[in-house]
């Protein structure tokens, strides 16, 4: 499970550290592995704070150097990020960005977790040897159906293509997730994962909303 905390009101200054300590909690109470996506200005604090995998939400495809205003790889990585995440629907990159960011990540060492809109975009984003790529329809991000109900072939496609690719790479999937049912349906389909924002950020309840996630697992 991952929890983006994408730039929400909710998240803004300690609130990103209590949500991550939740996070911490849920994971640590049903063993589920729980990663946390903080922005930016909260990824060194977030990480320092929390034993759980800790992702930033975007890395920019420069080596460390006279890099001005610039989110190296290097630096997310010694804020104590273990990974980030590539290319999200929110921050598009060309493929010659994700290669670029990828390739880095890789020397640094920074997992990648690349994001991409359809199963043929999913297994062309494959070709770069991420650690994981990320199904999430873009059009879906934010709403309250989820893509394993509004379209679970395009998760089972997107499995079978990048396996076809690669056999090393995670597939996750993401986007309107609010409900355990959803949660389950997404592993019953093939992936290994999913992404969830504002099912949990939003919350009125976020403790309770990621636990009712995880709940069928
Ligand atoms: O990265 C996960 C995100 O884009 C999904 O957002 O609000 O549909 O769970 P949401």
């Amino acid at each position: 499970m991952v929890v983006n905390f994408k730039s929400y009101s909710e998240i803004h200054g300690h609130g990103a550290l209590e949500l991550a300590k939740i996070c911490e909690q849920v994971s640590e109470e049903t063993g589920i592995r729980v990663a946390v996506c903080p922005p930016t200005a909260e990824l060194a604090y977030v990480a320092r704070s929390v034993k759980i995998p800790v992702f930033a939400q975007s890395v920019d495809p420069y080596p460390e150097g006279a890099r001005t205003g610039w989110n190296t790889p290097s630096l997310a990585r010694t804020a104590g990020a273990i990974g980030t995440l590539v290319n999200h629907a929110e921050h598009r990159l060309s493929d010659g960005e994700i290669g670029k960011t990828v390739g880095i990540c890789r020397t640094i060492p920074l997992e990648t977790m690349v994001c991409a809109d359809t199963p043929r975009a999913a297994a062309g984003v494959a070709t770069f040897d991420p650690t994981y790529v990320a199904l999430e329809p873009p059009e879906l991000i934010g709403g309250d159906i989820s893509v394993t109900k509004a379209n679970p072939r395009s998760i089972t496609e997107s499995v079978e293509m990048v396996r076809n690719v690669s056999s090393k790479v995670g597939v996750l999937c993401g986007a309107g997730i609010k409900t355990g049912l959803d949660v389950a349906n997404a592993i019953e389909l093939g992936a290994m994962g999913v992404l969830v924002a504002s099912g949990v950020v939003r919350a009125v309840d976020p403790k309770g909303a990621l636990l009712d996630l995880l709940k069928h697992l």
